[in-house]
């Protein structure tokens, strides 16, 4: 699975650093081109000489290189790799990562990647232990990075106890089953619905809501980077998907107009995801001019009900096909989002919470529950949406793809 990848291998300031010219021996036989990142203290644990020798390339440890004054681009390398290893990772730059303390090339590196991030700790082992530690690997893992958990033994200081970096040849498998997995969705087709929608009052004015559709977008890229076919119906936002995403976007405005785009594609869907703020009602009479303030009348608007599009999907899905909806509630949230669940004949429902000012609408983090058919839950701490993505595909893929 790692022929022809591309990886960063992120050296820091450990003792394991020794290890990383196995490391990078076995990556480069197993077929990747490797870009060596070294900190400044990792090369005074090894050389860039071997390093740059088995990896057939300059090593990169500055911002500039001396001799000729070029800037080694951090942007263009995040973009490059397809993964990023950090090992040794030591408390040092693990901090730096979990804080974003920008101060050197892997670093900077780090935080422009769009990658998956592996990293492999190494250092003693109370300091592996310290609540500081602890506390910079536990938001790493919130950020969805992979922390490849060090082994116990005898460390540098001679102590016993967790904190040796990983062995080479485990790291490598690490990768290995990573790559596997990651395309466990792949010939898979995915419907997702995302954003709001815009009901027209007249040509300047509409009823919408505040989805920002930061969770259906994410969704759509956790999809389509598992593998699978994504085609995202997308109300109004000011999120964009790239061309080299891979995800077919089609853009519309009213309740309407995504019912009719959902209806024309599901039948050939595998997967449904309903994550759009639909407007439950739409303005049946239109104004064709803006409508003036002039006028003494108070114009009253007639409201005709949007379809519910998850039902409509509903009634027609086969066996073969998931179908997942999003819940919002303010009140007896788990009795409603299960009752909407049944309605609508979804396999599972993903309750948001708003009790958490962290959460929903327009936020970069959500607190979910998932609640399947047979009203067993799963509860999720606050995190970022990307790492909610990665929860929800892995109950798909887990619990619902494999008793296909
Ligand atoms: N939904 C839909 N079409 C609609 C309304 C909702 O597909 N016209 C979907 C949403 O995308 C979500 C789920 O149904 O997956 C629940 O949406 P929500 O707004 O929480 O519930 P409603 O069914 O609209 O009920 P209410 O507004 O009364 O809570």
């Amino acid at each position: 699975m790692l022929n022809g990848k591309h990886i960063i291998l992120g050296i820091s300031g450990g003792i394991a650093a020794y290890k990383s010219v196995a490391l990078l021996r076995l990556l480069v036989k197993a077929g990747a081109e490797v870009q060596v990142i070294i900190t400044p203290s990792g090369k005074e644990f090894i050389t860039p000489v071997t390093l740059s020798a088995l990896s057939g390339k300059p090593v990169i440890s500055e911002f500039f290189t001396a001799n000729t004054g070029s800037w080694n681009s951090h942007v263009d390398l995040g973009l490059w790799a397809d993964a990023m290893i950090i090992a040794p990772a030591t408390a040092s730059t693990i901090a730096k990562m979990a804080h974003g303390i920008a101060d050197n090339m892997l670093i900077t590196t780090y935080l422009s990647a769009k990658a998956p991030v592996f990293v492999a700790p190494s250092m003693d082992l109370d300091m592996f232990a310290h609540h500081t530690t602890t506390n910079n690997i536990a938001l790493l893992k919130s950020y969805g990075n992979f922390i490849i958990e060090p082994a116990e033994g005898e460390l540098a200081s001679h102590l016993i106890g967790k904190g040796r970096m990983e062995e080479p040849e485990n790291i490598v498998a690490y990768l290995d089953t990573y790559f596997r997995s990651s395309q466990d969705l792949k010939g898979k087709r995915v419907l997702i619905t995302a954003g709001p929608t815009y009901e027209k009052i007249d040509p300047v004015r509409f009823i919408g809501n505040y989805s920002s559709g930061k969770m259906g977008y994410s969704l759509a890229h956790e999809c389509a980077a598992r593998g699978a076919k994504v085609t995202l119906i997308s109300g109004p936002v000011s999120l964009k998907v790239e061309d080299t995403d891979g995800i077919e976007v089609i853009k519309i405005e009213s309740g309407r107009e995504m019912l009719s785009e959902c209806e024309a594609r599901f039948g050939k869907m595998d997967i449904a995801i309903m994550c759009a703020a639909v407007a439950d009602y739409y303005v049946a009479d239109v104004a064709d001019k803006k409508i003036k303030r002039e006028s003494e009348e108070i114009p009253e608007l007639k409201l005709a009900k949007n379809k519910d599009i998850a039902a409509t999907l509903g009634q027609v899905k086969t066996d073969k096909q998931i179908l997942i909806g999003f819940a919002l509630e303010t009140d007896n949230e788990e009795e409603n989002a299960l009752k909407k669940l049944k309605k609508k004949n979804l396999d599972f429902i993903v309750l948001n919470s708003l009790k958490d000012k962290n959460s929903g609408f327009g936020t970069d983090n959500n607190t979910i529950t998932i609640i399947n058919k047979d009203c067993s839950k799963i509860k999720y701490p606050n995190m970022p949406k990307p790492a909610v993505s990665k929860a929800i595909v892995d109950i798909i893929v887990n619990n619902y793809l494999c008793s296909e």
